[in-house]
């Protein structure tokens, strides 16, 4: 009995890197889809850890995929399934902001903590919780950080200015500066509708001249990258790229952030895109491996 990575289609080549980083089989889930839009999911079985691999942008139909080859899994006798999604859904909305408005955040992560026995994602968007094991109670839950990713994608020698457009960027700015001993400057973002948000960062002048590297844990719209280089620009930067761990970007919202200037974007492999091109198999078979999951079985 050994574990096994369990990937869905979409996400072949980043579960088969992990499977390969672990030295563990690797297999695809076949689905198919009827003409009524429900889906047949199908696993091949493993009698160990079941790592089952998915990231959950655009999460929908995913996530009722998942339950699915999480129960086939069992029920083919896996002894402990572990959802890795690199890329976290439902997170955002942890509080009603209006009346009659559902939790997701609770409600996802009860579903998640109810199916699976562990959950390994990178860089989930927590707000007002400090650690993920609140969203999703009662099982393992790893909230990875790419800052190493990032760091590591930085061309150093050229000592670029960091910057980190809002509040919730700077953790990864000061994670990624602070060893490097890179200069950085931090914003501040007033978000007045999905695709309006203002930005002032303090200090901005030291930009003149400067490469900059905008740094940021989502890019969605891309209107705070935007806003941002705007500023940068403005002030003098010589050149502005953009940084990311998850990149959910539509190709017109890429467009437009390449027509403000930004090159180039880089994003890690946790959602699927132009821009995703920093592996994170290393980063999760580290955790994976520290939780004991990637060890064959003892026999029961
Ligand atoms: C803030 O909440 C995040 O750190 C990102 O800045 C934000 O999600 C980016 O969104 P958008 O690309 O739509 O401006």
């Amino acid at each position: 009995m050994t574990a096994a990575v369990i990937g869905f289609p979409e996400c072949r080549d980043p579960a088969s890197r992990l499977a390969r980083e672990l030295g563990i089989p690797f297999s695809e889930a076949e689905v198919r889809n009827f003409p009524d839009g429900e889906s047949l999911v199908r696993v091949t079985p493993c009698t160990g850890t079941a790592l089952l691999y998915r990231s959950l942008d655009n999460p929908n139909a995913k996530l009722v995929e998942l339950l699915l080859a999480a129960e086939a899994l069992r029920e083919n006798g896996a002894q402990r399934v572990v959802l890795v999604a690199p890329y976290l859904a439902y997170m955002r909305q942890d509080i009603a902001f209006h009346p009659g408005e559902a939790v997701s955040q609770k409600v996802i992560g009860q579903l998640i903590a109810e199916r699976f026995d562990g959950l390994v994602t990178i860089d989930p968007h927590l707000h007002r919780i400090a650690r993920l094991g609140e969203a999703v109670p009662g099982i393992p839950a790893l909230a990875l950080s790419a800052a190493p990713v990032l760091a590591a994608a930085l061309d150093r020698d050229r000592r670029p200015l960091l910057v980190g457009p809002d509040g919730e960027s700077h953790q990864w700015v000061d994670a990624i500066a602070g060893p490097l001993g890179l200069d950085i400057l931090l914003g501040e973002k007033q978000r007045h509708g999905d695709r309006d948000v203002d930005i002032a960062i303090a200090g901005i002048e030291r930009a003149a001249g400067r490469n900059v590297v905008l740094v940021d844990d989502v890019i969605s719209s891309g209107e705070t990258l935007i806003a941002a280089a705007g500023l940068l620009f403005d002030a003098g930067a010589s050149a502005v790229e953009a940084l990311a761990t998850h990149c959910l970007a539509d190709a017109a919202s890429l467009a437009r952030i390449e027509a403000a200037g930004i090159a180039p974007v880089r994003s890690t492999e946790t959602v699927a895109g132009p821009t995703a091109s920093l592996p994170v198999a290393a980063l999760i078979a580290e955790a994976v491996r520290g939780e004991g999951w990637a060890q064959p079985e003892a026999p029961a």
